[in-house]
């Protein structure tokens, strides 16, 4: 490495606050320890999910994964108020002292902002191309930020750019996706795991029934949300599937979100009279919340309960703003406790499903993410390349200032 490292740091209170930090006695890197490898990011996406990893961040530990480094200038060293967040992409080998992962081979996975190499303890666990991180801050992470794939090298790689890109930028979230089509709302009851994917919490072939229900899609426009709506429809049996996915967005997102053609309707979050009909003439009506703004999940939970014969309300997301550690925190609890909302828990889905069959669960899943790239991914989406930590920041201020609409899919080569 020649030039000077930078890395992407947030004020903790209000991730609008960024800063790109120069790290000028970053190099050299210590010594690689014992089955490590040393990664730098390659390719990484931004969307709405990177902002939740900075407004939860407290609460699921994603401030500690990759800590401020030792080499972080004076003005920075302060971890009650500075800190980094993750995203998702490829990262490539640059060391390793694993003889089944050669230096050039790049790793998807949970990959730091910034050009500063990370530096991972890992073991392989057996399953094809399966990568899991030791090291021992990241343990009290939730299993799905430890867990790589590895991939071949950029030379090597034959996949058309756009289908590396559809990577980064939403295979994790179109798993969350599929696992709450495939397991959440199972029509194979063998395949049943409640939404959290704990064991000991109730989830019964009544709550993962959707035959002919009324779906309700909260931030519609959002790329998990496309993608649920799409498996509902794409892999799932037809006596299995919902009578009518309602999308709910802002009127900024709406033409697009309709123009995909992924739900049968496209309202907007004060619509919520327009779909009291087709929920009184279904048997159930499941409110799905991938991060609704304003309080536009409870007026249409009090509109639409009184005529449902049954409503349940299942949370992916949360509203998309700054807000503080205190505040988010009893924004959930309440709407909880005041809709019985279940949240989704993407890495304790994959757990579960993992228990099902590692080899079978990789095959599948796989496949359905295979199809969904060759189809297209989502149509509308156009994907914009950029380059460099500066393009970022420009990105990552639009994003949460609400000026980057749903059609741009954010990538950036590092
Ligand atoms: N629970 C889990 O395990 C899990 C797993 C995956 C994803 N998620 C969550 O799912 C949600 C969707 O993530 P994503 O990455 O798919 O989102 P995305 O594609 O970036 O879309 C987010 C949507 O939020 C709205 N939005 C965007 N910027 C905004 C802003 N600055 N202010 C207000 N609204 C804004 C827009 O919808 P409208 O214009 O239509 O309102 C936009 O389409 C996130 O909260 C993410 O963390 C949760």
């Amino acid at each position: 490495m020649d030039s000077v490292p930078t890395i992407h740091v947030l004020e903790k209170a209000d991730y609008t606050k960024q800063h790109i930090v120069s790290l000028p006695n970053a190099l050299s890197l210590p010594p690689l320890a014992p089955f490590s490898v040393r990664v730098k990011t390659s390719l990484i996406s931004l969307t709405a999910n990177n902002l939740t990893y900075a407004r939860v961040g407290h609460l699921f530990g994603w401030w500690d994964v990759h800590p401020l480094p030792p080499s972080i200038p004076d003005t920075f060293k302060d971890a009650s108020k500075y800190g980094r967040i993750s995203g998702w992409g490829y990262g490539e080998i640059i060391e390793s002292n694993v003889p089944e992962i050669q230096t050039g081979k790049q790793l998807f996975g949970y990959i730091p902002i910034g050009t500063l190499p990370v530096d991972l303890e890992v073991k392989l666990p057996g399953a094809k191309n399966q990568v899991l991180v030791t090291s021992p801050h990241r343990q009290r992470l939730l299993p799905i930020y430890n867990r790589y794939f590895l991939a071949l090298s950029k030379a090597e790689n034959p996949a058309p750019a756009t289908h590396l890109g559809y990577d980064s930028l939403m295979q994790v979230l179109f798993e969350t996706a599929y696992h709450m089509n495939r397991h959440v709302f199972a029509w194979d009851d063998t395949k049943r795991i409640h939404p959290t994917g704990a064991a000991a919490l109730p989830w019964s072939p009544s709550d993962a029934a959707l035959t002919d229900a009324t779906i309700v899609i909260f931030a519609a426009s959002s790329k998990t949300a496309l993608s649920f709506a799409h498996q509902l429809r794409h892999n799932r049996p037809a006596d299995a599937q919902p009578r009518t996915i309602i999308g709910v967005s802002s009127a900024a997102s709406q033409p697009f979100t309709d123009a995909t053609g992924f739900y049968d309707r496209v309202l907007l979050y004060a619509d919520q009279e327009a779909a009291r009909a087709a929920a009184a003439s279904s048997p159930k009506v499941v409110l799905v919340d991938f991060g609704a703004r304003g309080d536009a999940l409870a007026t249409w939970h009090a509109a639409l309960a009184p005529s449902a014969a049954q409503i349940a309300v299942v949370g992916v997301g949360g509203e998309v703003r700054p807000m503080g550690a205190e505040e988010v925190t009893r924004a959930r609890l309440a709407r909880e406790a005041a809709l019985s909302l279940v949240q989704v828990n993407a890495s304790g889905l994959r757990d579960k499903a993992l228990e099902m069959g590692e080899e079978a669960w990789l095959e599948e899943f796989l496949a359905a993410w295979g199809r969904f790239k060759d189809a297209g991914g989502v149509p509308g989406v156009e994907l914009r390349w950029a380059e460099g930590m500066e393009e970022w920041a420009k990105a990552w201020e639009g994003l949460a200032q609400g000026r980057i609409g749903p059609e741009t899919g954010l990538l950036f080569w590092l």
